[in-house]
């Protein structure tokens, strides 16, 4: 049995699927790490300056320029090609321009003989990944975007900045839109294991203090104060999508809030959303429903809603 190369291509070798390709390097995710990208140049140079770290590791990677040709037996392909965000501009009104950039990619990836996983990081990301999934021939559950994982990993950042605890003890999740309509099931988040509702009956002076609606106002409001102040995020995408890679590369079974395509699930169908899902080597292998409160699933509907008709206006385009 020949050793089994664990080959990741990454198109778009922007500030994201750079800093995706030097997370998958300093975690030691993928042994090959192909960009793809119309400015060969940039990508070659990204390649080049990111192959250097390799030095730094005990391990030996490739990183290197690539086209189509390497996705044929590639294990993941990340979709990270898009437009440079614009402070004040929202991630649906980003649409147009992704999906004309998407045209280009799509038609190439399918002819390509892809036979992985794909994992779309491109804004709007749900409308993004339904669209790639509905015009690739592989199986639906091969294909997601990081949905509400970076979300997640701001609610987690800003309920231990409120609370003092350490945010790998918290569990949450955000799920729904990544972006302005992303809500958060309090019902499920908790503080090594007492619920957020305990939390504020047992510390109402701090946990007391803390509103859900402030919370969820902060974790959308997280990508565009950094937009705002260096005009793109790159690291925690970067990082979520590391994350999720390795989930698929290791089989880990993980449980992460990202976006499959949802068939019944939490009352949802034909529509793409963040929700809780078992990651493996199989992609998307099982999407956990989580109870909702019926304030909760008035927010997650809603929030579908949203994305919905934005996959519609998607439909719509070859
Ligand atoms: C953000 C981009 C990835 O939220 O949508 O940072």
């Amino acid at each position: 049995m020949g050793i089994k190369t664990r080959k990741v291509v990454i198109i778009g070798a922007g500030h994201v699927g750079s800093h995706v390709a030097s997370s998958l390097v300093m975690r030691n995710v993928a042994d090959d790490i192909v960009f793809i990208d119309i400015d060969k140049k940039k990508a070659a140079a990204h390649a080049l300056d990111i192959y250097d770290s390799v030095s730094s590791v005990e391990e030996n990677i490739s990183v290197r320029l690539g086209d189509y040709d390497d996705c044929k037996y590639a294990d993941v392909v990340v979709i990270s090609a898009g437009t440079q965000p614009v402070p004040g501009k929202k991630r649906l009104q980003m649409f147009d321009e992704t999906i004309e950039i998407l045209q280009d990619i799509v038609p190439k990836l399918k002819n390509s003989g892809f036979n992985g996983i794909v994992i779309s990081i491109s804004n709007p990301a749900d409308i993004v990944g339904d669209y790639i999934r509905k015009r690739l021939d592989i199986p639906e559950n091969h294909v997601f975007s990081t949905g509400t994982s970076l979300d997640t990993s701001r609610l987690k950042r800003i309920l231990s900045e409120k609370t003092g605890y350490n945010r790998n003890s918290i569990q949450a999740y955000c799920m729904g839109e990544h972006g302005d309509s992303s809500m958060v099931p309090f019902s499920h988040v908790s503080f090594g294991g007492k619920s957020f509702d305990d939390m504020k009956k047992a510390f109402p002076d701090t946990f007391g203090k803390i509103d859900k609606e402030q919370i969820m106002a902060e974790v959308r409001q997280g990508g565009f104060e950094i937009v705002n102040g260096k005009s793109c995020t790159e690291f925690g995408i970067a990082l979520a999508t590391c994350s999720i890679v390795k989930a698929v590369l290791r089989d880990e079974k993980r449980i992460m809030p990202v976006s499959p395509l949802l068939k019944g699930q939490y009352g949802q169908t034909g529509v793409s959303a963040g929700v809780p899902c078992v990651i493996g080597k199989d992609g998307v292998e099982e999407i956990i429903e989580i109870s909702l409160t019926q304030d909760e699933k008035e927010l997650f509907n809603h929030s579908c809603d949203v994305i919905r008709e934005y996959i519609a206006k998607a439909d719509e385009r070859e």
